[in-house]
């Protein structure tokens, strides 16, 4: 099955750095095969299945904090890179080095923290030329100021290729994303990943954006709204590079669900310009969410089946189009 191969086989974004900077943060995804956990061990960022290896109970129900990996079960818990278990001595006829999280590979990508199962190619393979902005993002970003996470009511596929394509902001986000009056941009792709720079067609706003380069200390930005295309669930994009949205749609086990997570990362900003930022990041979010809700509402009325038949498509429905190719290669190669 195409999900099974794509969480497998494929290394996934899964938080930023700055988002777990103290020792038992944690912040937990979901996806098809259950809670997915990152959790700073000591300073060790590890990702695991949110599952106790004793009988299975959930370490954590919040979807983040920070708190110890402990079980309130038993009390079993994992510290240090060992899973802990109380009197020992009562497990005598059971081999205890069996005790073990189900941890995941992982690796970065400069400051952003990728997992995966069973890899079939390196991170830097499946990143490709994406690489290189990646990391420069990845420097230029502070912390996490919201998190917002719920099911969206279609398959993943159908809100991904939604956040693919610009063609539906003017109908759909008309007071929102819509009021930047975005280009038509450029579209780039690099292997199974790809990118859309468009610059800010409304005057008025584009200066007043490039007026506010002086309240953060950032030394990457794209002067446009920048959406990159990260294989296979994540998405992230920015408007000036003043703060970026992170956004996962992992498959869920309930069919026409999906599993939607974002998160508004912040960038530095010098202590002057505290309040004026925390104000920015703050509106920044509530625009954020509706755009999602007004995705929500137009990707449910989206037939499953037409993904499959229906191909008429625009210019700017080009990254649908490469997505389409991209699990057709996953399909047949994996
Ligand atoms: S299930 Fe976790 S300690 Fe028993
Ligand atoms: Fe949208």
């Amino acid at each position: 099955m195409l999900e099974n191969k794509l969480s497998r086989h494929y290394w996934h974004m899964i938080a930023h750095r700055t988002e777990l900077p103290a020792n038992n943060d944690f912040l937990v995804l979901k996806w098809a095969h259950g809670d997915i956990v990152v959790f700073n061990d000591a300073d060790d960022l590890i990702v695991f299945d949110n599952l106790c290896p004793h009988r299975g109970t959930r370490f954590f129900i919040e979807p983040a904090g920070n708190a110890p990996a402990y079980c309130p079960y038993h009390g079993w818990s994992y510290r240090n890179g060992e899973v802990r278990v109380p009197n020992p001595e009562r497990f005598k006829p059971c081999d205890l080095t069996r005790a073990r999280l189900n941890k995941f590979q992982v690796d970065w990508c400069g400051d952003f923290l990728f997992f995966a199962i069973e890899p079939c190619m390196s991170l830097v393979d499946q990143l490709g030329e994406t690489t290189t902005t990646l990391e420069d993002i990845s420097f230029n970003i502070s912390g996490r100021s919201d998190l917002n996470q719920y099911d969206f009511e279609c398959n993943w596929r159908i809100a991904l290729e939604n956040a693919l394509e610009p063609y539906h902001i003017d109908l759909i986000h008309t007071d929102s994303l819509g009021v930047l009056k975005l280009q038509d941009g450029e579209n780039k792709f690099y292997g199974l990943n790809s990118e859309w720079r468009a610059e800010v067609g409304d005057e008025r706003l584009a200066k007043r954006l490039k007026t506010m380069r002086r309240l953060f200390s950032i030394d990457f930005q794209y002067e446009g709204y920048l959406s990159l295309y990260i294989f296979p669930y994540a998405m992230l994009s920015s408007t000036f590079g003043y703060s970026y949205s992170l956004q996962n749609f992992f498959p869920s086990a309930q069919a026409g669900h999906t599993h939607f997570a974002s998160r508004l990362l912040t960038v530095p900003t010098p202590a002057a310009s505290v309040a004026a930022t925390s104000a920015f990041f703050e509106s920044t979010a509530k625009v954020n969410r509706q755009v999602f809700n007004e995705d929500h509402d137009i990707c449910r009325r989206v037939s499953l089946s037409a993904l499959e038949t229906h191909d008429i498509l625009s210019e700017t429905e080009e990254k649908v189009r490469h997505f389409r190719n991209a699990l057709q290669q996953v399909r047949t190669t994996t």
